[in-house]
């Protein structure tokens, strides 16, 4: 097992380490969907995870503007050295609590139907699989769409 990942909020300067490693761990190429402006302006909902090596994996999210109850995961990655050790459900974990912090009540995510890797991921994690969705991203761009309901953030009383 390689040394535990460290989790700490993004900064927009991440994005050119990400960038770099993208169409390896997808084993695709997909940096044309994650332009900068992710990092530039969603970094404070986006989080990063570091080991001894390097970059360890990231959660691209942010708080939708338009759904006030929702948040929504653009990204997940780990290195394909860290996959298996649960880093994919920390980085969750972690956005989740942004999330709830924000009043958020569910978190929406969108993959191809292609990539069952993450269709597993994510049902493991307890989201609901919708699709293939035909069209989602336009004529011929399918999606699968996963929905996860939030707990309701308890306020804690004070003593
Ligand atoms: C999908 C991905 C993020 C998973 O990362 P990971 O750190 O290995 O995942 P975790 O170890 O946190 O796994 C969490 C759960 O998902 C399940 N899971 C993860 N990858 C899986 C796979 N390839 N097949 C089946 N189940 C899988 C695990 O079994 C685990 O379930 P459990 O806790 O009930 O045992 C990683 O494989 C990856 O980066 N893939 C390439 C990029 C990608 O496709 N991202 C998702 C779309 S944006």
């Amino acid at each position: 097992m390689s040394e535990r990942a460290r989790v700490r909020p993004a900064e927009p300067g991440d994005y050119d380490r990400i960038i770099a490693v993208v169409d390896e761990w997808w084993e695709r190429p997909i940096r044309s969907v994650l332009p900068r402006l992710f990092l530039d302006h969603f970094h404070r909902t986006s989080l990063i995870a570091e080991d001894g090596v390097g970059l360890a994996g990231f959660l691209i999210g942010l708080m939708s503007p338009a759904e006030s109850d929702t948040a929504y995961v653009h990204f997940v990655g780990v290195a394909p050295r860290a996959r298996g050790e649960g880093l994919a459900r920390r980085l969750y974990q972690g956005f989740f609590e942004l999330a709830a912090a924000e009043h958020r009540t569910r978190v929406k995510a969108v993959t191809s139907p292609q990539n069952r890797r993450s269709v597993a991921f994510h049902t493991a994690l307890g989201f609901t699989v919708t699709g293939p969705v035909h069209d989602y991203d336009g004529p011929g761009t399918d999606r699968m769409v996963f929905r996860l309901p939030l707990p309701p953030r308890v306020e804690r009383e004070r003593p």
